[in-house]
Parts: C-alpha cells; sequence; structure tokens
C-alpha cells in the first residue's frame, strides 16, 4: 500500500507555546518513521521495537507536559482533554500489543503488516485532528487570558 500523502506538522497547528509545538513536530515525525519502518519491504525488526519503544515514551512524555501546560493556564475544561489523551494512550498500547504479538510470530505476513499499518495510520490521522481542534481550543483560552 503506498503512503503518498505524508504528512507533516506545519504552523497553522501552532498552539503558541514553543516545546509543545516541537513536542507535536516530533511527534508526527516518529509516527511517520514508523510508517516508514512497516512499509519497507522487509521489515527491520530492531528498527520497529526500537520505534515502538520511543513512541511510548515520548508520547506519554509529551502528553503529560501539555496537561501540566493546560492545568497552570487554569484551562477549564482540562478534565475532558485528559480523558481524550487517556483514549490516544489506550489506542496506542493495543497498538503496541499487536505489534508484539505479531513480531514475536514465526511468519510476520503482509497482511499483518497492513492491518498494522493502517492501525498505525489512524492513530496519526486522529493525532492530527486532535492538534488541529482540541489543542487550539486551550491555545485560544490561553491566548484570550493573557489579553484579558
Ligand atoms: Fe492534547
Amino acid at each position: 500500500m503506498d503512503y503518498d500523502k505524508k504528512l507533516v506538522w506545519g504552523p497553522s497547528m501552532s498552539v503558541n507555546e514553543e516545546k509543545i509545538d516541537e513536542q507535536h513536530e516530533k511527534l508526527i515525525e516518529q509516527i511517520n518513521k514508523m510508517i516508514g519502518i512497516l512499509s519497507s519491504l522487509n521489515v527491520d525488526i530492531g528498527s520497529l521495537r526500537q520505534a515502538s519503544h520511543f513512541l511510548y515514551t515520548y508520547v506519554k512524555e509529551h502528553l503529560a507536559y501539555e496537561e501540566g501546560y493546560m492545568q497552570s493556564a487554569g484551562y477549564p475544561r482540562f478534565e475532558e482533554h485528559k480523558k481524550i489523551h487517556q483514549d490516544f494512550i489506550q489506542f496506542y498500547k493495543n497498538f503496541q500489543g499487536e505489534l508484539k504479538k505479531e513480531m514475536s510470530s514465526p511468519n510476520f505476513s503482509s497482511l499483518e503488516i497492513e492491518k498494522l499499518m493502517q492501525q498505525i495510520k489512524e492513530f496519526l490521522t486522529n493525532w492530527i485532528e486532535h492538534i488541529k481542534k482540541d489543542d487550539q481550543e486551550y491555545a485560544e483560552y490561553v491566548r484570550n487570558s493573557q489579553g484579558a
């Protein structure tokens, strides 16, 4: 399956907080890297394992930082936003569980890779939607409260 529409971070996704913007850019980059590994003809298990572990750690680190930022800004929809983050973690954990299962099976079939690829692409699309919509809402809140 081709992946011609590579999704990347762009300034329109900015939340006006340098560190969060950097993290978002890196996250998108790392998910794309994972897609790249899965799309190669001979999937390299070592790289896959490394990318999967890195992404999990980074996702958690980023979400914790963003939650701290929202909380210290007194964002009123914090709890609701945090719930969405928990769903992202859950989604990733499921993906990682399937990935581990496939990696330990003797024949890593193209059908299984295709399935994993669909999941991680969905993860990326959902995350970009989240940055464009939910994250923009706290960014706007911070902007307005600073201007007041
Ligand atoms: Fe968020």
